[in-house]
């Protein structure tokens, strides 16, 4: 009309030319917002979408979940992103497209939208209707999110529209109420959860009395009314007072032969939906800032009925308001991380009833819940008879008790709640468990001796256990099986005050093989050893001995240790190695260090001593401050004690041991200051009869082989003797005989001639 107007009064074409333009391309029609036949159809892998004129919806193609399902539906635009809802709209909710790459939305031969996949013959979702005149209909995404299918001749002619079919929002203009015709209600179907759009367990629908007065009712799995909008008054509900509030919402009551709904109208964006926590909630976004719920009812998530599912335990914790009494796990820890408890919690063990063989059920109680409300209830009944009735019904799940009567349940507890403060009262529940179940029971004070026995039993049960494995582990040596990740740490502490000698018998080709088998000593995984000795953290380190720096571990029952680790540049190698641990492990005596055990991992060759308090000899005895600690007595008990140790290894023990290697550091100092010889890193097995041996090798420490060793390379029991000598002067003098002293003859020299 204005354009002709204009035309008839304009006097340059050319003008009126560029004004059709202009106003074209303000007003125009864009194509975009609807979808007809002719056009190619609207494919999942393109992301094929159509939007209303406004742009504030579209219409394509989402995924939710993991693993990802595809759906059609209808989004709100600027909302995409957000935290907030925004799809307002799902075709195929129960249907989700099981072969996105080949699935699209087209016009079926008779004019029926249908989303298909790759098999023509069942669509995912489609329009149903019959009669359609198949050549001139149309989609069109409108501006109030309405998909509506309509006739391209006559565009007023509506065969179908979504807003007939809600989900589980309602938009501004869109329908929620009851069909006269018989076909459904448009009513509000929660998402199962918030990744998963099929329908869930909350619904919100209109109920008209017989008397006319509406309400909207919100019900648990279409039968539970858990909240209800109050009676509609012509202008608000009775239970929403933030209606009256925000006129922004006008809502208008239809009712006509063929349906009765509501609709609103509201003055800024806003949308309706049923959330899948089963509350009803508006949100808006203004144009500048996040959406934001304008209010939400019921107020209280502790007022939705069932939140929890069957067996659930709701309490007022909104990060995660459910969990599962004693003896039940979630039903599936995925869903319940998305807040969806419809399937609530899963028994562990089967009743006694369900298992022929078991043993009898017992009850738990559970303090201080709200009563799920499908009891049966039994009067004037005493404590025992009740939860007797309860035991011999093979159905009932819980019983509870008070002076007024006996109530017991029946299959399902649901809508158990802690109660908060104020509102609701709860009472004792007691719930019936497998015997399987039955550990530490909080009932009444029998609770103490409950524990002593449960710790009785569990400690027998490890002896048990342990003195089992090491049965077990003997047969398998004897068959030639070790394995060495079967020693932990925990078998370690215990191996180490048990573990016997034995002669090495068996002779395997390999080294390494040789090294654990020869001598019964235990041999740990390396673990373990990480884990005694906190990762061989630094604070751990004892010092730099011959071979490897040694660390202090600690055992799990506290049992401290000493771990040597031979470096792999130590010149150590396996032979020396398995030297080491096959001696020591057969040296018993009080002044020889006391191996406790062994560990092969790759190249690192750990030995595992018993620790020692006061560190080796030459710690005190080289220390101007420390020396003062070796008094005398304590000097010539030191003194005493080496000489023994080095009597058993040459004279008294089976096989005769030079130890070559005898020097301060090499001498340990247990607690009380006894002296243990340690380091056998170098020592040789000589024969009975053997008086001496030569070797090429010539390992040891200058300044305390004797010269005919050193240059030599011959030695005996008697080079052992040599160095002690050496040691002996030092531990008298308190010098080290490597030092440098300039005081010519020195103490050394006048302590010999004050011995002498
Ligand atoms: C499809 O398009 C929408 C916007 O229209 C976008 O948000 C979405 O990421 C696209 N999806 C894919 C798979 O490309
Ligand atoms: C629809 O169109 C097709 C070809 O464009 C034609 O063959 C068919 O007869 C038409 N059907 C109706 C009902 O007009
Ligand atoms: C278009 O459809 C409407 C409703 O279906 C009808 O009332 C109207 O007469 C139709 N107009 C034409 C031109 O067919
Ligand atoms: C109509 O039914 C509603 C809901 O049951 C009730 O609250 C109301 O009092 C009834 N009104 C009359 C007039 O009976
Ligand atoms: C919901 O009700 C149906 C029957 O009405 C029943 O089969 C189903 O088990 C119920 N769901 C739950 C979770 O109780
Ligand atoms: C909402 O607005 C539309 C168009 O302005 C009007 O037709 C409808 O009656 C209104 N609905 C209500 C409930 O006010
Ligand atoms: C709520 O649940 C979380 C996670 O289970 C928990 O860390 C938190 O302590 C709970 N808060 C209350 C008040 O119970
Ligand atoms: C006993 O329990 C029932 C059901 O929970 C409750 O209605 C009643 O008030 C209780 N009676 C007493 C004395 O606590
Ligand atoms: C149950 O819990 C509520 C809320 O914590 C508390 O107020 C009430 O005293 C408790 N009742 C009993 C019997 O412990």
């Amino acid at each position: 009309m204005l354009v002709r107007d204009m035309g008839i009064h304009g006097t340059r074409p050319f003008l009126l030319f560029v004004l059709l333009l202009l106003l074209r391309a303000c007003f125009s029609v864009n194509a975009d917002d609807t979808f007809t036949k002719g056009q190619p159809p609207l494919s999942v892998i393109d992301n094929d979408s159509i939007s209303s004129k406004n742009g504030i919806f579209e219409l394509g193609f989402f995924e939710r979940g993991t693993p990802k399902k595809f759906y059609l539906g209808i989004w709100v635009k600027s909302l995409v992103g957000q935290t907030q809802k925004n799809i307002v709209w799902v075709a195929n909710r129960e249907n989700h497209l099981s072969d996105p790459y080949n699935s699209k939305l087209e016009f079926s031969e008779d004019g029926n939208l249908v989303l298909l996949g790759a098999s023509p013959k069942k669509p995912f979702w489609s329009t149903n209707l019959q009669n359609l005149p198949s050549n001139s209909t149309e989609a069109a995404l409108l501006d109030d999110g309405n998909l509506v299918l309509r006739d391209r001749s006559n565009l007023s002619t509506i065969f179908w529209e979504s807003f007939d079919y809600p989900t589980d929002t309602w938009l501004p203009g869109g329908k929620l109420g009851i069909d006269k015709t018989g076909k459904e209600p448009k009513q509000l179907i929660s998402w199962k959860n918030s990744e998963d759009p099929s329908p869930g367990l909350f619904s919100c629908s209109l109920r008209i009395d017989p008397n006319g007065s509406i309400e909207y009712i919100f019900e648990w799995n279409r039968s539970q009314v858990y909240w209800s909008s109050g009676v509609w008054n012509g202008e608000t509900f009775a239970f929403i007072p933030e209606m009256r509030l925000n006129y922004v919402f006008k809502l208008g009551f239809v009712s006509n032969e063929k349906e009765a709904y509501m609709s609103y109208n509201s003055s800024i964006m806003s949308i309706c939906y049923l959330d899948s926590t089963g509350q009803f909630k508006a949100i808006t976004w203004p144009p500048t800032s996040e959406p934001w719920v304008l209010w939400a009812q019921p107020k209280s998530l502790s007022d939705v009925y069932a939140l929890c599912g069957p067996f659930g335990v709701y309490h007022d914790n909104t990060s995660q308001p459910c969990d599962c009494p004693k003896g039940f796990e979630p039903f599936s820890d995925t869903r319940t991380r998305q807040n969806d408890w419809s399937s609530g919690c899963l028994r562990r063990h089967p009743l006694q009833c369900e298992n022929r063989n078991a043993k009898k059920d017992w009850f738990q109680k559970i303090p201080n819940v709200t009563s799920p409300i499908n009891w049966k209830a039994y009067s004037a009944m005493s404590d025992a008879r009740c939860k007797l009735a309860c035991m011999n019904n093979c159905f009932c799940t819980a019983y509870t008790h008070n002076s007024s009567g006996c109530l017991i349940w029946e299959g399902a507890l649901l809508n158990m709640q802690r109660p908060s403060d104020g509102g609701k009262v709860g009472s004792d529940i007691y719930l019936r468990l497998a015997a399987d179940e039955r550990q530490i029971s909080t009932k009444g004070t029998k609770w103490k001796v409950w524990v002593i026995v449960a710790v009785l039993v569990a400690a027998t049960g490890l002896i048990l256990c342990l003195s089992v494995c090491f049965s077990i582990k003997r047969k398998l040596k004897h068959k030639g099986e070790t394995a060495a990740s079967s020693n932990d740490l925990m078998l370690f502490d215990f191996s180490t005050e048990i573990h016997a000698i034995s002669d090495g018998t068996n002779s395997q080709d390999n080294d390494k093989k040789r090294g654990k088998k020869d001598v019964e000593l235990p041999l740990f995984s390396y673990e373990s050893v990480l884990a005694a000795t906190d990762n061989f953290s630094a604070a751990n380190k004892l010092g730099e001995g011959g071979f490897g720096p040694v660390y202090k571990g600690k055992l799990l029952k506290g049992k401290e240790i000493a771990v040597k680790m031979l470096s792999k540049r130590s010149g150590q190698g396996l032979e020396e190695f398995r030297n080491e641990t096959t001696l020591i492990a057969k040296l018993q005596h009080r002044n020889l260090v006391k191996l406790l055990g062994c560990c092969i991992e790759g190249d690192e060759k750990i030995l595992i001593y018993e620790y020692m308090h006061n560190k080796s000899l030459d710690f005190y005895l080289f220390d101007p401050a420390k020396k003062k600690m070796l008094d005398w007595g304590t000097r010539i008990h030191i003194i005493e004690g080496i000489a023994q140790g080095l009597l058993y290894l040459h004279q008294y023990s089976r096989l005769r041991i030079i130890h070559r290697d005898m020097k301060p550091s090499n001498i340990l100092l247990d607690s009380e200051m006894k002296p243990k010889i340690s380091d056998f890193g170098m020592a040789r097995i000589v024969g009975d009869n053997e008086i001496q041996a030569n070797t090429n090798r010539i390992v040891g420490t200058f300044g305390y082989m004797s010269p005919e060793y050193a240059m030599e390379g011959l030695y005996s029991i008697k080079s052992d003797v040599f160095s002690f000598g050496v040691l002996l002067l030092e531990i008298v003098s308190g010098k080290k005989n490597t030092g440098f002293y300039n005081h010519g003859l020195g103490s050394c020299g006048e302590m010999v001639k004050a011995w002498s």
